[in-house]
């Protein structure tokens, strides 16, 4: 078992753990205003050595021993509240974290000293603290023996239920990450199109009404082109629908959609060996669409949402999909798969039918580890946006920033659309080489109907990547934080 994380908050006054972090910001030592928050502590500042030198900088630290025992830590946590933005503060909880883990310590206060840390501050930082915390090692036999079973750390602040109910609230969000996470660095042979829907359906204990379809009832909806990736495999496809009501009761919902194929071999087009079991994170625009869910409904957010996942295994076989075969979406809409590869516009052009057709959404969102071409040209910080909408598309941007997820806008023109055009049917999976992202967008975009829509690529953003403050494991969450961070910024009431 992994380290279990409690975070508490408790007034500035009966400080007592293993270890006490005075967390200090730039010009709030003693001689500035921190001092009278200190007291609590019973730390003798004019004697500690190497006070003077303490500035408060982000990361400095000054170890001090006390009379009586315990540990002492003053840790500049840099920029004073009143000049940092509350995204900060979510790397400065992964930093902390840092610090936290190093010292193996099992109980750990932290006083936040500063008159500017509010509420939500406190449980950004908090959120940080989650977040880096987390480790995905259920399959590692050997466990870090030095540290305990169980970490509790007690913030204390000047409005300790203020603080708590912020960081419960923003825990929700961080709650919806981990899952998401979870799912992502899940292998493929424990998490397969019918285990993901099943970790979907577990969503129903916290009031979401999940429903999942089987291949009989896809083909009877006409899915053929969803249906098709699923082919080559042993394993069925999964179509999972999760609605949390927490608006108006007529009001239309948000609807967001993910790419769920757990895992991508490329099929008869098959990929390469290089760096082929990155591919079980190929379900990334899934996990972020179910972590979403599980975050409105903790948070019990006055919304109501769709999530609609599409799941499942693209492989190689005697019954796979060929290049050549053309097949039929549920909208009608014929396609000639050129590219067995280009797989996830396949399921996504379904289930964004399927969800503008039964739910009349006010607007979609897709996910999707779509394309390589989308890391050539973000890289691993930003992901692509797509949008027919701008209104939709400048909210997202704005978002991202403050989720610190952030999303890149690119293009979409008709002079794109037409190379989707296919010699034997209405349009072709995949198209030369140049555009990768923008033609795979335009793809999407046959199947929308009109309605506003932002198709985000997470190819790049979803796994992998370099360690973070507030992410060292492979599999991101990427775009939970940012949609909810979307639905509470415009959509909520
Ligand atoms: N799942 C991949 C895209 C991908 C690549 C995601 C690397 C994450 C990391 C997708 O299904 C794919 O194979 N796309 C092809 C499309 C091409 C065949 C038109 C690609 O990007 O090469
Ligand atoms: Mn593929
Ligand atoms: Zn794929």
């Amino acid at each position: 078992m992994s380290q279990t994380l409690q975070i508490k908050t408790a007034a500035l006054a009966d400080v007592t753990a293993d270890l006490t972090i005075i967390y200090a910001a730039e010009g709030n030592t003693p001689e500035g205003a921190g001092a009278a928050h200190w007291s609590a502590t019973g730390l003798d500042w004019a004697a500690a050595s190497g006070a003077g030198a303490f500035k408060g900088k982000q990361g400095q630290m000054l170890d001090v021993l006390p009379q009586g025992g315990g540990r002492l830590l003053v840790l500049g946590s840099g920029k004073a509240a009143s000049e940092t933005p509350l995204n900060a503060w979510t790397d400065r909880g992964g930093s902390l974290m840092a610090k936290i883990a190093a010292t193996k310590a099992a109980s750990v206060a932290v006083v936040i000293d500063e008159p500017g840390a509010n509420p939500a501050a406190v449980g950004e930082l908090a959120a940080g603290l989650r977040l880096r915390h987390y480790k995905f090692d259920k399959y590692k036999s050997a466990k870090d023996s030095d540290a305990p079973a169980e970490l509790t750390i007690t913030l204390h602040v000047s409005d300790p239920e203020a603080a708590q109910s912020a960081i419960a609230d923003r825990g929700a969000t961080v709650d919806g990450t981990l899952l998401a996470r979870d799912l992502v660095n899940e292998p493929a042979n424990v998490l397969g199109p019918v285990e993901f829907a099943e970790r979907a359906a577990e969503l129903a204990r916290g009031g979401v009404e999940v429903e999942i379809l089987e291949p009989e009832q896809l083909e009877a909806l006409g899915m053929g082109s969803l249906l098709c990736v699923a082919k080559g495999s042993d394993r069925p496809a999964r179509l999972a629908i999760m609605q949390w009501r927490g608006g108006k009761a007529n009001a239309a919902p948000l609807a967001f959609v993910g790419k769920g194929v757990v895992f991508d071999t490329g099929g008869i087009s098959i990929k390469p060996a290089a760096s082929m079991e990155d591919m079980k994170g190929d379900m990334g625009g899934a996990a972020a669409v179910t972590g979403l869910m599980l975050a409105l409904a903790t948070r019990k957010a006055k919304v109501n949402a769709v999530g609609v996942i599409g799941l499942v295994e693209n492989m190689p076989s005697g019954r796979a999909v060929r290049p050549g075969d053309v097949v039929k979406a549920m909208s009608g809409t014929t396609i000639e798969v050129i590219n067995t590869d280009a797989e996830g516009r396949l399921v996504l052009s379904d289930a964004l039918w399927y969800t503008q057709d039964r739910f009349k959404p006010r607007f979609m969102i897709n996910l999707a580890t779509l394309t390589g071409a989308i890391i050539v040209a973000l890289g691993h910080e930003h992901a692509g946006l797509f949008s027919n909408d701008d209104d939709l598309a400048s909210q997202l941007l704005a978002a991202g920033i403050a989720a610190n997820e952030k999303v890149w806008r690119m293009p979409l023109a008709p002079a794109y659309d037409k190379l989707l055009e296919s010699k034997f049917a209405d349009i072709k999976n995949s198209t030369g080489r140049g555009a990768g992202s923008i033609t795979a967008a335009h793809f999407l975009q046959r199947f929308v109907n009109g309605v506003p829509w932002a198709h985000l690529d997470i190819a790049g953003t979803a796994f992998g990547g370099s360690s973070t403050e507030v992410n060292t494991s492979w599999g991101v969450g990427f775009g939970v934080a940012l949609l909810d961070r979307l639905v509470r910024d415009h959509y909520e009431g």
